[in-house]
């Protein structure tokens, strides 16, 4: 048996629809080893489809495949720590978990770059894929089929203070609701803030970072769909935050805070209470910077 950690990643970062994401110090495990048959079980009570339809096992058998290796079955045992539906990267946990257990199996086969440009193949869009599996903060550019990609190991001060409500918000409902086409303006908009973004995180000028955060492609529409966004927006700025974002898709809005900035988290929930915005979890996070580990063989 095996296990695989992955980290849960915080996709878009603001203005870098689809292009930027980060690997967050919060992990799923999961533990694999060929089976004859297919035997998949929660570690926890969160409820997982069991069958083949599992997307650790459809991504293991996409590998197997593609090596042209037969998959009679595996054997499979979920802890999932990130929660699903949350804009924390939870399905780019199990494709990655799948994909990276299934090439340990067969003895690496394939490349880091190869998983990188699977999982995107197999979730559609890199950001949440490809820091996933490397760490980090990640640029990519997904042509459809290969992933041209850049890692960079963040080394800073800051924490990432994920506000998640206690509603999901699946991505094929969040993508329905963006426009097809944006002006050439909100296109210059979003390219120069993502471009901003990056660059000010990893030379620490964060003063930068609450301009870097603001994007016309998702962020406007995705509002509509997760209540008290605003007000928790302007309550992390009222506490110091440098930045607040929706994380991927959402609803989990991501506040970057200063590590000195240490008792922003119970401040957090202390105004959400008072606000009346309720059963919302606060939890803080550093950044990862190593990515899917198989941690015991
Ligand atoms: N970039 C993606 C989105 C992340 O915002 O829809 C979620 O997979």
């Amino acid at each position: 048996m095996i296990k695989i950690q992955v980290p849960a990643t915080s996709a878009n970062l603001g203005a870098g629809f689809d292009a930027l994401g980060l690997a967050l110090g919060f992990y799923n495990y999961v533990e694999m080893e060929e089976s004859d048959r297919v035997d998949i079980s929660s570690a926890d009570d969160m409820v997982i489809p069991t069958d083949e339809k599992n997307l650790i096992y459809v991504s293991a058998k996409d590998l197997f495949d593609i090596c042209g290796k037969k998959l009679n079955g595996l054997k499979i045992v979920q802890k999932n720590n990130v929660p699903m539906a949350r804009g924390l990267g939870s399905s780019s946990a199990c494709i990655v978990a799948g994909l990276a257990g299934a090439n340990h199996i067969l003895g690496n086969p394939l490349t880091q770059d190869d998983l990188v440009d699977l999982a995107a193949q197999i979730e559609g869009h890199p950001d949440n894929t490809a820091p996933a599996l490397l760490g980090g903060i990640v640029t990519a550019v997904f042509d459809g089929r290969k992933v041209h990609w850049v890692k960079q190991e963040v080394y800073t001060k800051l924490k990432f203070v994920a506000i998640i409500p206690d509603f999901e918000l699946k991505t094929e409902k969040a993508r329905e609701c963006i426009p097809k086409e944006v002006s050439h303006k909100d296109a210059v908009y979003n390219l120069s803030r993502a471009a901003l973004f990056s660059a000010s995180l990893l030379t620490g000028k964060f003063e930068n970072l609450r301009t870097a955060v603001h994007d016309k492609l998702h962020q406007p529409y995705r509002m509509e769909l997760i209540p008290h966004c605003r007000e928790v927006f302007d309550i992390a700025y009222t506490h110091g935050a440098y930045g607040a974002y929706i994380s991927g898709a959402g609803p989990t809005i991501m506040a970057i805070v200063d590590e000195e900035n240490t008792y922003f988290a119970g401040k957090m929930r202390f105004s959400l209470e008072n606000a009346g915005i309720k059963h919302w979890q606060v939890h803080e996070f550093m950044i990862d910077n190593d990515g899917t580990k198989i941690i015991e063989k």
